[in-house]
C-alpha cells in the first residue's frame, strides 16, 4: 500500500480526494519537490525545503506546515521503502473559481512515495533539441509543467531519453526534467541557476563534488552550435543523478560515449550521496 499524507491525515493513496476547484487542478497554482531516497535516508531534505519555501514565497503561497512536521511526513510515508522517490506538492488550496487570489483558501498539501526506478547502470541519454517555451520563472518548481511535458513528449516519440531546452538565441538551458553540462577543453560549463532555469539540488551537488575532486565548472550559458565541438555532455537530476548523454537529435555527441569527465563527477557525486546517506 502507498501511503499518502493529505491535510493533516494519512490514508491509501487511493482513496485520497482532491476538490474539483483546487487551484492546482485549475489553474495550476501550486508547487512541488522530488526527493530521493537512499539507504532509508532523504538526500539533501534541507536543499529541497529550502527550494520549496522559495517557490512558496515566488507564488505567494504560505507554507503549509511547519518544516520539522514536512520532515516527519516525508520520513512517515517512506517508512519500508529504503530506495524511494518522495513526492511532495503544495497548491493554493480550493476555492470558487477566479484568477486572483481567493481570500480564504487553505493551502493543500500532499506527499507520498514511491520505490525508486534508477535508470540501469550504464544507461547513457540520447538527447533531442526542444524550443525552451516555457515562462520567465523557471527558478520555482510550479506543477505548470506544460512545456517540459510537451518537450519530453516529443522526445519519447523521437526515440530519446531527455528533451534539451534552447531559446530562440540558440542558448541552453536545460532539460525538460534534468540540467545540462558541456566539457570541453577539460573545463565543465552549465547554464547560471537564474530565473531560465531550475536550480537543481542534484545540480548544487555536482558543483561541490567537481570543486572536491579539482574540476573547474565555469556557470556560464553555451549555445547550441558549441555541442558539436563537446568533448563530453551529461545532464543530472535527482533521478537521473550524473548521466552521460552520448547523442542529440541523431548525432553523436561527446565522441559518442561517457567520457571520463562525465565518469569522475558520476562517481565523486556517488561518494557524496555515500557520505550523507550511508
Ligand atoms: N525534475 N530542471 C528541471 C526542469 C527539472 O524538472 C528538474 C527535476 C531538474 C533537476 O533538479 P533536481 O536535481 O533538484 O532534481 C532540473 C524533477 C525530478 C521532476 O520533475 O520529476
Amino acid at each position: 500500500m502507498t501511503l499518502l499524507y493529505l491535510n493533516g491525515k494519512y490514508l491509501p493513496l487511493e482513496e485520497g480526494r482532491i476538490s474539483v476547484e483546487d487551484r492546482g487542478f485549475q489553474l495550476a497554482d501550486g508547487v512541488y519537490e522530488v526527493v530521493r531516497v537512499y539507504r532509508g535516508r532523504p538526500f539533501r531534505m534541507q536543499q529541497h525545503l529550502g527550494r520549496l519555501c522559495r517557490s512558496l514565497e515566488g507564488l505567494r503561497i504560505p507554507l503549509p506546515e511547519p518544516l520539522p512536521r514536512i520532515e516527519e511526513v516525508c520520513r512517515k510515508v517512506t517508512e519500508g521503502l529504503p530506495e524511494a522517490s518522495i513526492y511532495l506538492q503544495v497548491t493554493r488550496g480550493a476555492a470558487p473559481r477566479v484568477h486572483a487570489f481567493p481570500k480564504d483558501a487553505a493551502p493543500t498539501f500532499l506527499a507520498y512515495a514511491r520505490a525508486a526506478q534508477p535508470y540501469p547502470e550504464g544507461h547513457a541519454f540520447t538527447l533531442l533539441t526542444v524550443p525552451d517555451e516555457r515562462w520567465a520563472r523557471c527558478n520555482l518548481k510550479t506543477i505548470g509543467l506544460l512545456a517540459n511535458v510537451l518537450g519530453k513528449q516529443r522526445a519519447a516519440e523521437a526515440g530519446c531519453d531527455e528533451g534539451l531546452f534552447f531559446r530562440e538565441d540558440g542558448t541552453v538551458t536545460e532539460g525538460c526534467t534534468s540540467n545540462a553540462f558541456l566539457v570541453r577543453g577539460g573545463r565543465v560549463f552549465t547554464h547560471p541557476a537564474n530565473h531560465r532555469i531550475l536550480g537543481g539540488v542534484t545540480r548544487d551537488a555536482v558543483l561541490e563534488a567537481a570543486r572536491a575532486v579539482g574540476v573547474t565548472v565555469e556557470e556560464r550559458p553555451f549555445l547550441l552550435r558549441e555541442l558539436p565541438e563537446a568533448e563530453e555532455f551529461f545532464m543530472t537530476g535527482t533521478m537521473a543523478e550524473v548521466m552521460p548523454a552520448v547523442s542529440i537529435d541523431g548525432k553523436a555527441l561527446g565522441g559518442g560515449r561517457p567520457g571520463p569527465v562525465t565518469l569522475r563527477l558520476r562517481a565523486a557525486f556517488r561518494e557524496l550521496v555515500k557520505r550523507e546517506c550511508p
